[in-house]
């Protein structure tokens, strides 16, 4: 693949840096990322507006359940860092990284951090709870999740109150999450938000050979296809 490489002199004594591009998140990594941010943004203020917000709150739904099924599939399946192996670390290494990140000592990353690769797993989690609820929830009114009817009303009732205090995890984890990733512009100089946008960090030539070659791009698409398929299936056929 070529690779217009910016090249960008950083000195620290006599020694010169050079600083390219390479290629880390993939595609798929990037559209999940920023589908979903979008999503969890309409189901939540959806959720809150009466009549036929309700049916776009549980469709924003839906497709927060398709896009978490795709990335954990994407986790075995994925280029290099997105996969679950190369970036979930014991709580040791995740401790000793976040001591080395106060004391501004920390290595690079070139996926996700050893602390970050945990709250990943977190967030996932999370979203996937929510949506999992979701099909169970009822609003006493207008709005059943599609697999209400698979449980008694009272059962119903307590996947609902579940559905409204996992909205407070989520948003703890986000919170945490934005701010993990203000303090990493602040503390460290990094920018993260770029290479989620664009799909490239800037790095050390040294580092390029860890940088993507192709991103199976067939296999995405099907995967893709696969979990929103998955989703309309227990929607409308179970
Ligand atoms: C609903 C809100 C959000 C959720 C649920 C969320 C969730 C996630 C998840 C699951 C990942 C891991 C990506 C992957 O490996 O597939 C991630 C990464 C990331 N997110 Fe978010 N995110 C949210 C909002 C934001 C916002 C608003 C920003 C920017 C200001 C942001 C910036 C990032 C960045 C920079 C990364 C990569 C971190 C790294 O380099 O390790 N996120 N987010
Ligand atoms: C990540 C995705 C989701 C988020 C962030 C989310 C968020 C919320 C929030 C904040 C409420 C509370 C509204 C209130 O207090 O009035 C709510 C209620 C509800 N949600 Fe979700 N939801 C999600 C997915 C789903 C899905 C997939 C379904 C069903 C297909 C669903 C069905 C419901 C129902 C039936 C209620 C009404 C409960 C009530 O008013 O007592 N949700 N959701």
């Amino acid at each position: 693949m070529t690779r217009t490489t910016t090249k960008h002199a950083a000195r620290t004594g006599n020694v010169v840096e050079e600083i390219v591009p390479v290629h880390v998140w993939d595609w798929p990594v990037r559209l999940f990322h920023w589908s979903i941010v979008a999503l969890v943004f309409l189901a939540v203020v959806t959720s809150y507006l009466g009549g036929d917000a309700k049916e776009w709150h549980m469709r924003a739904g839906y497709g927060v359940l398709a896009m978490v099924l795709f990335r954990v599939a994407w986790g075995f399946a994925g280029t290099r860092h997105a996969r679950f192996a190369s970036f979930l670390h014991g709580p040791r290494t995740a401790i000793r990284y976040a001591r080395s990140f106060a004391t501004r000592a920390s290595p690079v990353s070139i996926g996700h951090n050893p602390l970050g690769g945990w709250s990943v797993i977190a967030l996932l989690a999370a979203l996937l709870v929510q949506a999992g609820t979701g099909l169970f929830a009822n609003d006493d009114l207008l709005m059943e999740g599609p697999l209400v009817k698979f449980v008694s009303d009272a059962l119903s009732d307590r996947i609902t109150t579940f559905h409204h205090l996992n909205v407070w995890a989520i948003g703890i984890l986000v919170g945490v999450h934005i701010a993990a990733v203000v303090s990493h512009w602040v503390v460290a100089k990094e920018n993260l938000v770029r290479p989620m946008l664009t799909g490239r960090k800037r790095l050390h030539r040294s580092l390029e050979p860890e940088g993507l070659d192709k991103v199976p791009h067939v296999r995405a698409i099907a995967l893709l296809a696969a979990s929103a398929f998955t989703v309309w299936w227990i929607v409308a056929r179970l």
